[in-house]
C-alpha cells in the first residue's frame, strides 16, 4: 500500500478528498440558502430568526473553511466555483423563503442531508485510520444533530 507524506494510503485518501469536496459543495449551497433566509424572512419572529440564521451561516462558513483546508491537507484541491458546487449538490436549494416554518424545515432537511454525507466520510476515514478527518466529521455530526433537535423543538 502506497502512503502519502502524512502516512495515509494514497488511493483511499483520494476517495475521501472527493467526498469532502461533495460535502464542501453541499455546505456552500446550505450556506447560501441561510443567507437568503436571513435576508428574506418575514413575520413576527423576524428579529429572532434574522439573528439565528446569521449565527448558522457564520458557523457554516467556519466549517466550509475547515473542510476546504482538510482537502488541502490530504493533498487535494478544494472546489471553489458555483458551477462545481451545483454539480455536486444533493440538497434542496432554498429560494425566496420568507415563511419561518418553511425556513426551519429546510434547515432540518439540509442538516440531515449533510449528516448522511458526513457519516459516509466518517466511515471511510475510520477504515484507514484518518483520525483528522474522522474527528472533524464527529464534531460536525454532534453539533448538527443538536441543532436538528433544537429546530424540531421550535417546530413542535
Ligand atoms: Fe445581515
Amino acid at each position: 500500500m502506497k502512503l502519502n507524506t502524512i502516512g495515509l494510503p494514497i488511493e483511499e485518501t483520494d476517495k475521501i478528498v472527493l467526498e469532502l469536496n461533495v460535502l464542501l459543495s453541499n455546505f456552500q449551497v446550505y450556506y447560501q440558502s441561510l443567507r437568503g433566509m436571513h435576508w428574506n424572512i418575514r413575520g413576527k419572529r423576524f428579529f429572532d430568526l434574522h439573528v439565528k440564521f446569521e449565527e448558522l451561516y457564520n458557523d457554516s462558513q467556519i466549517k466550509i473553511d475547515l473542510i476546504a483546508e482538510r482537502v488541502l491537507t490530504l493533498g487535494g484541491t478544494p472546489l471553489h466555483t458555483f458551477e462545481d458546487y451545483i454539480k455536486h449538490n444533493k440538497i434542496e436549494i432554498g429560494k425566496n423563503i420568507s415563511n419561518d416554518e418553511k425556513a426551519i424545515q429546510l434547515i432540518v432537511e439540509s442538516l440531515a442531508a449533510l449528516l448522511t454525507i458526513e457519516r459516509q466520510i466518517l466511515a471511510n476515514a475510520s477504515e484507514i485510520n484518518d483520525e483528522g478527518t474522522s474527528s472533524m466529521m464527529s464534531d460536525f455530526i454532534v453539533e448538527q444533530e443538536k441543532t436538528i433537535w433544537m429546530m424540531q423543538a421550535w417546530l413542535a
